[in-house]
């Protein structure tokens, strides 16, 4: 059994109390039981002693007036039993003539046997006390006996007010023991409830114990810990809440791997990103297990480690790229803890890398363009015009092989000659002239121009105008050139029919509005691998093609402050995303001047 504090104070206290008052009331009580026993012995003795002188008198009287012996014991006899003697037994020759203790005769003469088997006069049990003495004239043994109860009532009667008093103190005692311990192990019990609540977490809790004493100083040192306690606690939350919304609020993912390679934490921007980077599951998954394995890697060769890891956002070939940076976590200790990783979206950046490089690019094949071309133009045309009179001059009307090969000659040098003139066109660097332009009229007008093209196949176009906000601040004849290189990327990639749907709205990014030119087509598509290289100069699938198109446009529609994206299904066909700031009139302007 487990004895809580008030049993611990009140069980010792009474045992300490009741056992001295115990032991000294028994005390009291055996020394006055022997006091009384004492007493008794001796007045017994006394009577036994005067009842002695008595038959010896009687007897002398006797003797000396020739009485007989026997009428003499007859004296006594009858003077015993008219003194009425209480206990007195007279024993003649071993035959009980008087017995005034017990009707039991048998009773009476055992205590003589027992009396003078002890060998001693006086004889004590557990019932009786007896005393007795010879009186060898006549052969006889005069005994007193005495009930001990007799006299442990009178005891009793004797010791009754020690003993009301005793156990009036007994009883006064024990209530002061119990007050005392109540007393004592109430304020302590409540410490432990309380250090109990606040174990559970209750702060708010206070110890009221109006007390002068230790415990009470003992409450008040409580109570200023746990306010203290309170206080830390709640710096201590604010600075977790703190830096838990930091790491809800930052764009970065952050993710934390025990020793064991178990995931401690995700934080919001980590879960986003890994969820829906991109459409599909594998590429999801492809990405949590290349997280894992690099967090992995730098746990187990304990080195940082940084890479960038590109994923495919949906079938339309865009792509995602993100910067995985794993490495240790370690205590302040310098332990290792297990590892961390910061992954975060940089495929933004990564296109305006790509923009800058492939403008640098266009920039540097311009100029070496510039070079070339007027080298080459002269002595083309030069080769031109001898041809031209060669032909003159050696063919004759049926000679259909000679001709062949002289216009065939011809042919590619006019190709030639075009891919001068649009190199160029290209590498001539081009002052933009911006205006307030109406989009739908350039689109128009765009279309008018290709409408030769676009008649040559069963093509068909759609325009569909979803904002009354069509002006943008912009160089016309450049926009123009856009579009048409677009339209005639869309004619070529369609077989002899298809669908050409040209959408006009906006779209507002980081609170800034755009005009979106959308051109969708239904051609052959652009696959995934050469997604990337499109706005490379030279890149071409077409036999006949040049390369150059899509680079002009993606020149252009920079340096009209103007974003070009492109998404593409194998099969199914291309969108162009043209977008351009509605209110980027000033931006343009200051370009301008710039430049
Ligand atoms: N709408 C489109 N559909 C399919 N492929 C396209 C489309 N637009 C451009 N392309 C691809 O991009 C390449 C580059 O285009 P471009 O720079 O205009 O050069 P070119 O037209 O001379 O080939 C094309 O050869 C073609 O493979
Ligand atoms: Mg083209």
């Amino acid at each position: 059994m487990k004895w809580d504090i008030e049993n611990k104070i009140l069980i010792p206290f009474m045992i300490l109390i009741i056992l001295p008052i115990l032991i000294i009331g028994i005390v009291s009580y055996w020394n006055g039981y022997q006091l009384l026993l004492n007493n008794k012995i001796k007045e017994v003795e006394n009577n036994l002693h005067e009842d002695m002188l008595l038959i010896d008198k009687i007897n002398e009287d006797a003797r000396k007036n020739d009485i007989l012996i026997d009428l003499a014991k007859d004296k006594a006899i009858n003077y015993f039993i008219d003194l009425n003697k209480a206990g007195i037994i007279i024993l003649q020759n071993n035959e009980v003539i008087l017995n005034n203790l017990d009707d039991n005769e048998a009773f009476a003469k055992s205590l003589f046997n027992k009396a003078i088997k002890s060998k001693k006069e006086t004889y004590i049990n557990d019932d009786v006390l007896f005393i007795y003495k010879t009186y060898d004239k006549w052969n006889w043994k005069i005994g007193y006996g005495l009930y001990k109860n007799i006299f442990t009532n009178e005891l009793v009667e004797f010791q009754k007010n020690t003993i009301l008093i005793a156990i009036i103190f007994l009883v006064f005692s024990m209530q002061a023991t119990i007050f005392i311990s109540h007393n004592l192990s109430r304020p302590i019990k409540k410490l432990a409830e309380i250090c109990n609540k606040i174990g559970k977490g209750n702060l708010k809790e206070k110890i009221n114990i109006d007390r002068e004493d230790e415990i009470g100083i003992l409450a008040d040192a409580f109570n200023n810990m746990v306010r203290k306690l309170e206080k830390n606690t709640k710096k201590l939350l604010e600075m977790k809440k703190f830096n838990e919304d930091i790491l809800r609020s930052i764009s970065i993912g952050i993710m934390t791997m025990d020793k064991k390679g178990r995931i401690l934490s995700i934080n919001q921007a980590g879960e986003r990103l890994l969820k829906y980077s991109t459409n599909s599951r594998e590429q999801r998954e492809a990405f949590r297990k290349k997280i894992m394995d690099q967090l992995t890697e730098t746990l187990f060769n304990e080195e940082s480690k940084n890479e960038i890891l590109v994923l495919n956002k949906m079938e339309d070939g865009n792509k995602l790229y993100f910067d995985v940076t794993t490495s240790l976590l370690r205590n302040k200790n310098k332990k290792i803890n297990g590892a961390i990783c910061s992954f975060s979206d940089i495929t933004k950046r990564k296109r305006i890398e790509n923009n800058i490089e492939r403008i640098n690019r266009l920039t540097s094949v311009g100029q070496l363009a510039a070079g070339l071309a007027h080298e080459i133009r002269n002595p083309l045309a030069g080769m031109k015009m001898s041809i031209q009179v060669l032909k003159s001059r050696l063919c004759k009307q049926n000679d259909k092989s000679n001709l062949n090969l002289f216009n065939g000659t011809l042919y590619e040098i006019d190709r030639l000659n075009n891919l001068i003139t649009e190199l160029l066109d290209f590498a001539k660097p081009h002052q933009p002239k911006y205006e307030m332009t109406n989009i739908l009229e350039i689109l128009n007008k765009s279309l008018e121009l290709t409408k030769k093209d676009i008649n040559e196949k069963d093509i068909k176009t759609n325009i569909h105008v979803e904002t009354h906000n069509i002006s943008i601040f912009v160089d016309k004849a450049q926009i123009e050139q856009v579009f048409i290189n677009i339209i005639r990327n869309a004619v070529n990639a369609m077989n002899i029919k298809g669908v050409l749907n040209i959408t006009i709205n906006t779209t507002i990014r980081e609170k800034i509005n755009f005009l979106r030119i959308i051109f969708h087509d239904n051609g052959c598509g652009i696959k995934q691998e050469n997604i990337d290289k499109i706005f490379n100069p030279f890149f071409t699938t077409d036999p006949q093609g040049t390369g150059l198109g899509l680079s002009v446009v993606h020149k252009l529609v920079i340096e009209n402050n103007g974003e070009i994206e492109v998404q593409s299904v194998v099969g199914k066909g291309t969108k162009f995303i043209i977008k351009f700031p509605i209110f980027g009139g000033e931006l343009s302007e200051e370009k301008n001047i710039n430049n």
